[in-house]
């Protein structure tokens, strides 16, 4: 998801309607209102909280989603309301021009940790106070390779000689307290570890992030970490995964522990495709650095772990952070279809009870390696869990598992494997499936709602996404770019994005603002298989008719859901009068037989049926 998606995925339409004094009505499964933008007597304003767009029928005959809102009704451009949203739904923005000066401050920090990194590994190998921590790590079983392939340290109990050496290099006082080192405290400064084993965090590439930092004994905390600084972001990093990288790719799976003892155990023991969350519930951050690494998953959590919702909550916003892709498949005919399919695989290994990762490879890696491969699909893993902890004989238990299950199920993005599971949680609890479908609904709307969970990707985006991706990577599309308007794009981004590309190469890099561009380089950034040149305009040529298609759909649906809304006896403006003494005089053009709305809904047929006959044509 790019930040502007994050961002949507986060507002909820409807709030954002009712924010700006907006009276809603509900209508069916949607709501409507007098149009914010014309005056009116009846409402045709429509908030549709599913697709989370809405669409004026009046006057303004046009539609969009939250940002396009925004738009209109403070006459802002895209990357004025961008901010505004950014700030509402909770989102950072990333910003475009890597300040040089900003630069310089991070490498300042990095500078430093990197050298207290040196020194922590000084004092481990030589120092004499480090023997015990020494000792710990031999108890450990860590080898000396070990130690040296991942730095670890020790911080001495005593302050200056952690400050002096550092002092030395220039490292002033307010660098090392913004790079998290020392803390001030009764006007002194000391350093912020003292007498712990040091792990130094690095990120993806290697570049030293952070530390964390193990008492030698059973006090607490038990760990120390760095605190959140401009180069530490602790649910941003997975542990080991510089060293892991390689392995990742060549394995084509990673296997996430929580611990760094569990990533120095896997490692020593030859298992170097194992990084660490860091005790925490995996973040959609944590999961994107694995993206262009592999998209198999095992994630070993320990018993507990295993058992909290929160931790499952981040295992499905990370099944959805591992981007779908669109497969364009072309078939013997040079058509080309688009498939979505969901590039993540997730599986669960279950540990034995009361093992951590590290007392299992002890033991070496066979049976390591044997859970690694005996891993459950998540859902698998979520159903076993359920049916051995609730009494599925009781109403009680049966009612407790759909309830826990059927979120999952729902997040399911294949629809042949989410029948499925649905169908197995409906022979589990004995109830049909569609009642469990209902509950489904139901249930999606309110976590939709809930802040903090990120909802489903929604299937419409893709097909825009991916004739943008086809515009923006192959130049030589310029010249055929059919009938695409910016109308053909409901998402304001992919709309932003198209009318750049429209005035041109040069408006497309420089216009708009760092995070149109970000989503510009994430659209470029999924994966499509290359088309050969002779099918690309084919390739574009269905994808705006399919959105055209789409477009059209949308309108007569829309029209018929108003139209049905109009004839309702139940409507007060419905001139029953001029209907009951036949004169039609005084009616509005709209409501007469083959006024503004019959004649758009007969429009529409035609060219809907222009496009199907034209596919009927190219395939016969
Ligand atoms: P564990 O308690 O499983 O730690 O916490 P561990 O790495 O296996 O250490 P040993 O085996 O007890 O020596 C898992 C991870 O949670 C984070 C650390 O990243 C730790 O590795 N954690 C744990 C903290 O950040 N702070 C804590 O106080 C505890
Ligand atoms: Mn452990």
């Amino acid at each position: 998801m790019s930040t502007i998606q994050d961002i949507k995925a986060r507002l909820d339409i409807v709030e954002v309607v009712e924010s700006y004094g907006v009276k809603l009505q509900p209508s069916g499964r949607n709501f409507k209102a007098l149009c914010p933008f014309h005056s009116e007597k009846t409402p045709s304003f429509y908030v549709f909280p599913e697709g989370q767009n809405w669409h004026c029928f009046g006057a303004c005959g046009t539609g969009g989603d939250a940002f396009s809102f925004v738009m209109k009704r403070e006459g802002l451009t895209f990357s004025e309301v961008l901010p505004l949203l950014a700030r509402r739904a909770g989102v950072t923005l990333v910003t475009r021009e890597k300040d040089t000066a900003q630069e310089k401050e991070l490498a300042r920090l990095r500078a430093a940790n990197e050298a207290a990194a040196l020194l922590y590994h000084h004092f481990l190998l030589r120092s004499p106070e480090g023997a015990a921590a020494r000792a710990y790590l031999e108890k450990r079983c860590l080898n000396p390779q070990t130690v040296a392939d991942f730095q670890l340290g020790y911080s001495p109990s005593g302050k200056e000689v952690f400050l002096e050496p550092l002092r030395s290099q220039d490292y002033e006082t307010p660098t090392l307290l913004a790079a998290g080192l020392v803390v001030e405290r009764e006007g002194g400064l000391y350093p912020r570890f003292r007498g712990r084993i040091m792990f130094p965090i690095r990120d993806s590439r290697g570049q030293i992030a952070g530390f964390g930092a193990r008492v030698l004994d059973d006090s607490l905390p038990k760990y120390l970490n760095s605190p959140q600084t401009p180069i530490f972001d602790k649910s941003g990093l997975l542990y080991g995964l510089h060293r892991a990288r390689e392995t990742v790719r060549q394995r084509k799976e990673v296997v996430i522990v929580e611990g760094y003892m569990d990533v120095l155990a896997a490692h020593q023991a030859g298992e170097t495709n194992v990084v660490a969350s860091m005790g925490t519930a995996l973040s959609e951050k944590q999961l994107k650095l694995l993206k262009g690494l592999t998209n198999r998953l095992v994630l070993a959590l320990d018993a507990d772990a295993a058992g909290e919702e929160a931790t499952w909550r981040g295992v499905v916003a990370a099944e959805q952070a591992m981007e779908r892709k669109v497969v364009p498949q072309v078939n013997w005919r040079g058509w080309v279809r688009y498939q979505e399919t969901t590039d993540a695989e997730i599986r669960v290994m279950t540990l034995p009870s009361g093992q951590d990762p590290d007392d299992v490879l002890k033991d070496g890696s066979s049976t390591w390696s044997r859970l690694v491969t005996e891993a459950q699909p998540v859902i698998e893993h979520l159903f076993l869990r359920t049916t051995s902890q609730e009494d599925l004989t009781q109403p009680q238990g049966k009612s407790e598992a759909a309830k826990r299950l059927l979120p999952y199920v729902a997040a399911i993005i294949d629809p042949v494997q989410r029948a499925h599971y649905l169908q197995k949680l409906a022979r589990l609890v004995q109830v049909d499936t569609e009642t469990l479908k209902r509950m489904m609904a139901a249930a999606g709307r309110k976590t939709r709602a809930e802040k903090g969970e990120a909802p489903l990707p929604s299937p419409k985006e893709t097909l825009e996404e991916y004739c943008l991706n086809l515009l923006l990577r192959y130049p030589q599309l310029r010249g055929v770019r059919q009938h695409l308007s910016p109308e053909h794009f409901e998402a304001s981004e992919n709309r932003e994005l198209f009318i750049a590309w429209s005035q041109g190469e040069q408006a497309l890099t420089d216009s708009g603002d760092a995070s149109l561009q970000e989503h510009r380089e994430r659209l470029l950034s999924i994966d499509i298989p290359p088309l050969e040149e002779k099918v690309l305009p084919r390739a574009l040529k269905d994808c705006v008719e399919r959105l055209e298609e789409r477009r059209l759909k949308r309108r007569k649906e829309w029209e018929r859901l108003r139209l049905s809304e109009e004839v309702d006896p139940a409507g007060k403006d419905f001139p029953f009068a001029a209907l009951l003494d036949g004169s039609l005089e005084g009616m509005d053009d709209k409501f007469r037989p083959g006024g503004e709305l019959q004649r758009q809904g007969i429009d529409i047929n035609t060219q809907l049926r222009d496009i199907y006959k034209g596919r009927q044509k190219k395939k016969g």
